[in-house]
C-alpha cells in the first residue's frame, strides 16, 4: 500500500494532515501501513495534531478499531465524560447521543480527569446529509499562544473549578434541557461505594445531594504542558461547562449559518440561562465553571477565549468511512448541530 499526503478543504495551518490511499485501500492494509510507518505517524501527529484517513475501506466498527489500534494499541473503555454513548464493540462507542440540535463546543476529551486520553479517534460510520454535523477541530496550542496575555494570566493564576450535578438511578431531572446522563450511567454502577472509589481515583470531590443526586466538583489548571514536546496547551472545559456555554456557542453558529433555527435556538438558550442563573445557586447548575477559588470568571474573558477558538476552528465535511486520529493533548474537537440520521463513532487511548 502507498499513501498520499494532503490537506482538507477548510484546513487552517496544518490541521489535519490528510492521508489517502494509492491503490490498495483495505482497513487491514492501512493498519499494517501505519504500523510499518509508526515513527513517521508519531511525528506527523506531533506536528499536525490530527490525521485524517480518507478514502479507505473502513466499513465497520471492527475495521475502525483495527486502524485505531495501529496508531495506539492500548484503547480504553472507561468514559467519565458527559455525553450519553452506546457501545458498538468493547472499545468503540457512538460519539454522542446528545440531541442533534445541541452544539458541542471545542474540548480536549476528558480534560478534567487525572490522566486524560493521549489519542482520540473518530469514524464516520454514517455522516448526515445536508448542512451541519461536522466535527470541527482546533489546535489548542495556538489558542494558548493567541490568548490576550492578561486573559491568559487570569486563567493560569485562577485555575478552573468544575461543578456537575447528576441525577441518579431514579432518573430525576429528565425534563431539564441541560440534563446530563445519570451518575449510574457515567460510572457504570449503582453501587455508591464504587462510585466514591472512582471519584477519589480521579480527584473528584463528591457530595450526595437530595433525591439520589450526585454533585461532583473538580479543579484543574487551565493549561497543561504537552507530554511529548513540553509545549503549553490550553487544556480545560471552561467554555464548554460554563453556564453561558449554549447561548454563546449558538450565537457563533448563527454567524456561521444564519438561519431561523439557529436564531431561535440562540434566543431560547439565552432565555434558559437567564432563568437558570436566577433560579439556581452556582453549585446547583447541571454544569458550571468558575476559577478554582469559586470566583466567577468575567464574561468578557470567556468571550475572548471563544473568539480565539473560533478563529482557529477547522470545519470540514465528513465523508463516509473517514477516520480521524487526534493528539488529544494538543487538538480539540466539537460538534456542529445537524439534522439526522448521523452516526460518528469514537475510540480513545
Ligand atoms: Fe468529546
Amino acid at each position: 500500500m502507498d499513501v498520499e499526503r494532503g490537506t482538507v478543504e477548510g484546513a487552517k495551518g496544518a490541521v489535519p494532515l490528510v492521508l489517502r490511499p494509492r491503490g490498495e485501500r483495505g482497513a487491514a492494509a492501512l493498519a499494517d501501513w501505519i504500523t510499518a510507518h509508526a515513527g513517521e505517524m508519531g511525528a506527523a501527529l506531533r506536528e499536525h495534531g490530527a490525521l485524517l484517513f480518507r478514502g479507505f475501506a473502513i466499513d465497520d466498527a471492527e475495521a475502525f478499531e483495527r486502524v485505531a489500534r495501529a496508531v495506539a494499541p492500548d484503547l480504553k473503555d472507561e468514559y467519565l465524560g458527559t455525553s450519553p454513548r452506546k457501545a458498538l464493540t468493547r472499545f468503540v462507542f457512538t460519539a454522542s447521543e446528545l440531541p442533534e440540535h445541541y452544539p458541542i463546543p471545542q474540548h480536549c476529551e476528558m480534560s478534567f480527569i487525572a490522566d486524560p486520553p493521549r489519542r482520540l479517534f473518530f469514524w464516520a460510520m454514517r455522516p448526515n446529509d445536508g448542512v451541519g454535523g461536522e466535527t470541527p477541530l482546533c489546535d489548542f496550542r495556538k489558542v494558548y499562544a493567541d490568548l490576550r496575555p492578561d486573559v491568559r494570566r487570569r486563567f493560569e493564576q485562577g485555575g478552573i473549578r468544575i461543578v456537575r450535578n447528576y441525577a441518579g438511578p431514579s432518573g430525576g431531572g429528565r425534563l431539564d434541557p441541560w440534563k446530563l446522563k445519570r451518575w449510574d450511567e457515567m460510572f457504570g454502577t449503582t453501587n455508591r461505594a464504587e462510585v466514591e472509589r472512582k471519584c477519589r481515583e480521579q480527584g473528584f470531590e463528591y457530595t450526595w445531594t437530595g433525591g439520589d443526586r450526585l454533585r461532583l466538583v473538580s479543579t484543574q489548571p487551565a493549561v497543561r504542558t504537552h507530554p511529548d514536546t513540553g509545549a503549553p496547551v490550553w487544556f480545560n472545559h471552561v467554555q464548554v461547562f460554563h453556564l453561558s456555554s449554549a447561548p454563546r456557542e449558538y450565537a457563533r453558529i448563527r454567524r456561521l449559518r444564519p438561519d431561523l433555527r439557529n436564531t431561535a435556538l440562540t434566543l431560547f438558550a439565552d432565555a434558559m440561562v437567564r432563568a437558570q442563573s436566577v433560579l439556581k445557586k452556582p453549585d446547583e447548575h447541571a454544569l458550571h465553571c468558575t476559577y478554582a477559588d469559586g470566583r466567577e470568571i468575567p464574561a468578557a474573558d470567556l468571550e475572548h477565549l471563544r473568539d480565539v477558538i473560533w478563529r482557529h476552528l477547522v470545519v470540514y465535511r465528513w465523508q463516509k468511512g473517514d477516520v480521524v486520529a487526534i493528539d488529544n493533548r494538543a487538538v480539540s474537537h466539537g460538534r456542529l448541530p445537524y439534522r439526522g440520521p448521523r452516526t460518528i463513532a469514537v475510540a480513545w487511548a
